[in-house]
């Protein structure tokens, strides 16, 4: 298939599928990684179900493992690897991964939280010359305060609104990627919008529909898609939801980052999943926190 004005990226943790969806879909754009994916990855699930636990620096090594072979099937999106971190990490300890992470390949882009520690280290690995990705983004608030704290970068950054765990609490996410993508449209360009958290075609519709920048979404969507022909969305697609709206809010970009409200349940409670995910995988030895 022709390659898509909004980049697709696959949502996993598997080489192997990685290259099994480059081939039905003739390409993707890159990747994103986290930490409950790399947990799930075979090889490690393997090696959990046979009984061994890793120790810290073998959790970095198979995740290095995983993005070093995934990291030459895909584009110019690259591959996004996500920090370790928890409620007490520090923006100093998320930059010292987040270098290490980023020299482990040609086309890395760190994931940090939508947390102050998180901004803060998205700042100091811009000036740094880093690419970064800002996850767990479940409100315009904290889209804006993302855009505020890497402003004046060169590479352009990623925000990662996570559609499919608003629907969980009942929102329409779909919402939160449209208005991210309205509020940027006023911006400098140095933002860019990375639907994610997909969870059907519906949604990956809507997502080519709002021309969304980048959008990643999990193999078995993607195989959904390829089964189905490729559709893509008429010129007057309507997304159903029966959730509820997200209302758009008017917002000053040139505010500093600190003024925004960034508090969301949804990133403190996602950050604790991939920490829990994250830990399942370390002997008893080597848990952090
Ligand atoms: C990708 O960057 C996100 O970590 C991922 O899309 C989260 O998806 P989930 O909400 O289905 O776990």
């Amino acid at each position: 298939m022709t390659r898509l004005k909004t980049k697709i990226l696959v949502d996993g943790g598997d080489p192997q599928e990685t290259l099994r969806v480059t081939e039905l879909l003739g390409y993707v754009d890159g990747q994103t990684t986290n930490p409950s994916l790399v947990a799930n990855n075979p090889h490690i699930k393997q090696l959990l179900a046979s009984g061994r636990k890793l120790s810290e620096q073998e959790e970095m090594d198979e995740y290095r493992k995983i993005v070093r072979e995934i990291s030459p099937f895909v584009g110019d999106a690259g591959v996004s690897i996500e920090v370790f971190s928890d409620r007490k990490t520090t923006a100093q300890e998320m930059v010292a991964q987040g270098k290490e992470m980023y020299s482990w390949i040609p086309n890395a882009y760190v994931k940090y939280p939508c947390t102050a520690e998180g901004l803060r280290a998205a700042r100091m690995s811009v000036d740094q010359g880093l690419r970064v990705n800002l996850t767990l983004c479940f409100s315009q608030q904290q889209a804006a305060a993302v855009y505020a704290a890497t402003k004046g970068t060169r590479a352009p950054v990623y925000v990662s609104p996570f559609v499919g765990r608003l629907d969980d609490i009942g929102q329409n996410g779909m919402d939160l990627v449209k208005n991210v993508k309205r509020m940027l449209a006023h911006g400098d360009g140095h933002l860019l919008v990375l639907a994610a958290s997909i969870r059907s075609l519906e949604q990956l519709l809507c997502c080519f529909w709002l021309d969304v920048d980048l959008v990643t979404v999990p193999a078995r969507v993607l195989t959904l898609w390829a089964e189905k022909g490729f559709p893509m969305p008429e010129a007057d697609f309507q997304y159903r939801s029966s959730a509820k709206p997200i209302p758009y809010e008017e917002l000053d970009l040139t505010q500093p980052w600190e003024t925004f409200n960034i508090a969301h349940e949804l990133t403190a409670k996602g950050l604790e999943k991939f920490a829990a995910d994250y830990r399942k995988t370390l002997a008893d030895t080597a848990v952090a926190g």
